[in-house]
């Protein structure tokens, strides 16, 4: 249970037209298989840029069904990245292609197209690559080297529902790409995800695979015709979809708005990089993290020290080839890629939605401020909801540049 004082990490953006909508759902009794689903499709896919979208039940769910599409398998090799949530590769084991990670750059956190061109050898069917925290990848120079090598083009676009490049939204510069409506998304479903594709035959095959290998238009409900999941999404998570992405600009503008409150707030703060956009970028903010630097005191610190003050917060992402299941399956060792390694070791995700006020990013940049630097040198007095509970636990506080003072919070105050 988050506490009053607690800034939530993320949280979503819900309203009475949404709860409206999936109201109107549950009062129709048709709960799956109906033409919210359809409808959600038709709009996304537009929005994208894209003739076909399919909605199926989570994002893993829709790369996992992309990767199968293409015909990628055992003996296949995919170049990937290792900064990512694990179902971006994790995608690729399902169907028993291999997983060739390369490293990232180390202002976007994205895959680099030159390791990526490297990294290609005759086994290679595909690049999956990821619009990391809602910054699109380098999409123009993984389409040349896709192109030059004959390979399929596959966005994860999962953390970027309305990113883009130039005056091109991520979703559209690959052969597929999907998204994904986790609560903590710019869009949630709840549960939920979305093939988007201008491939017709590849958008049909996801379609019959996400319905039991049903025929993708008419057919019995009862014949099958080639192996196939239940990764459908039921009429409940696309009405709430559809009444997202009929708010997603002004979502998306609210998010912009809280990262540049916090580019405001913590400009200046010594021993933290803030994120960097790219010129072209219309940056999609799934997250807000920062990087410690050089300098900063231990990461394990700072995130008592900001969960110590109320601010709860986060280390992704740890690096996939360093995943314990990644470790014992492919040997994989710390150095292997050090980008990614140095980037993952020194992330701090703060609280990030759509309804976090201005006092609120104050508050966390002030905790943040006293975690890196210490209240007495960085503590700034903090009004409203938090000055009552701040102002009881400074008083306890010493300086917590200490390592041993950071652990003896992290152990009394985290949830
Ligand atoms: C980059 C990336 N890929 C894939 C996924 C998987 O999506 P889901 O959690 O809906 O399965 C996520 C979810 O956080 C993600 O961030």
């Amino acid at each position: 249970m988050v506490s009053r004082d607690t800034i939530a990490l993320s949280g979503p953006s819900i309203t009475r037209g949404e709860e409206r909508a999936v109201a109107a759902v549950l009062r129709s009794r048709r709960l799956a298989l109906g033409p919210r689903v359809a409808e959600f499709e038709r709009k996304l896919a537009r929005y994208t840029g894209v003739r076909h979208g399919v909605a199926v039940s989570s994002g893993t769910a829709a790369l996992h069904l992309v990767v199968r599409a293409l015909g990628i398998g055992p003996g296949d090799e995919v170049v990937t990245t290792p900064f990512s949530f694990v179902a971006s590769s994790n995608c690729l084991l399902y169907e028993g292609a291999m997983p060739v990670f390369c490293d990232v750059e180390p202002d976007t956190f994205n895959i680099d197209p030159a390791a990526v061109a490297a990294a290609i050898t005759p086994r290679t069917r595909a690049i999956l690559a990821v619009d990391v925290f809602g910054h699109p990848a380098d999409w123009p120079a993984l389409r040349r080297i896709a192109r030059r090598h004959g390979l399929a083009l596959v966005e994860d676009s999962c953390e970027a529902l309305g990113a883009a490049l130039g005056r091109r939204r991520c979703g559209s510069f690959g052969d597929a790409a999907v998204f994904a409506f986790y609560p903590n998304k710019q869009l949630t479903t709840g549960e939920g995800g979305m093939i988007v594709t201008n491939r017709a035959r590849l958008a049909g095959l996801c379609r019959s695979m996400a319905n039991q290998g049903r025929r993708e238009r008419s057919g019995s409900w009862l014949e099958h015709v080639r192996l196939g999941f239940n990764y459908r999404m039921s009429e409940l998570n696309a009405a709430l979809g559809l009444a997202q992405f009929a708010r997603i600009s002004t979502i998306l503008v609210r998010r912009a708005r809280v990262a540049r409150w916090y580019g405001q707030e913590l400009s200046g703060i010594p021993g933290i990089e803030l994120p960097r956009v790219r010129p072209r970028v219309r940056m999609s903010w799934f997250v807000y993290v920062v990087r410690l630097g050089p300098d900063a005191p231990a990461r394990a610190c700072v995130l008592a020290g900001l969960r110590s003050r109320g601010i709860e917060c986060s280390d992704y992402f740890r690096p996939i080839h360093l995943q314990p299941c990644y470790r014992e399956r492919f040997g994989f060792k710390p150095g292997d890629f050090p980008v990614a390694e140095a980037v993952g070791a020194r992330t701090v995700a703060l609280p990030f939605h759509a309804g976090l006020g201005r006092a609120e990013v104050r508050r966390v940049a002030d905790a943040l401020r006293v975690a890196l630097i210490g209240p007495h040198r960085g503590g700034r007095t903090t009004a409203g909801a938090a000055g009552r509970a701040g102002r009881q636990r400074k008083k306890r506080e010493t300086d917590s540049r200490r390592p041993e003072d950071g652990r003896r919070r992290s152990n009394g105050g985290v949830q």
